[in-house]
């Protein structure tokens, strides 16, 4: 699975950087790092509800935060790998 997170303006004021750094330390500490690929990307056009998170091959843009990064990480994307 390739996970982008967006490191457009909008949602780098918003902390992509640490959602970044939040989901590789969960990747690592789940062991996942061969079924999660981590990349960052430009605008995913959902800027207001940034930091977007788009699992590729899905419609749909996640919202994720600072806050609900590990939340989010293992509710949504671990149960897709599992
Ligand atoms: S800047 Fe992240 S969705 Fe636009």
């Amino acid at each position: 699975m390739i996970l982008k997170v967006c490191i457009g303006s909008a949602c780098h004021i918003k902390g992509s950087y640490d959602v970044i750094k939040i989901i590789s330390k969960v990747i690592e500490e789940e062991g996942l790092e061969k079924e999660v690929e981590l990349k960052a990307c430009f605008c995913l056009n959902n800027c207001t509800d940034g930091v977007s998170v788009d699992i590729e091959g899905e419609e749909k843009i996640y919202s994720f935060s600072r806050e609900n990064a590990e939340k989010q990480f293992k509710e949504i994307v671990k149960e897709k790998i599992l």
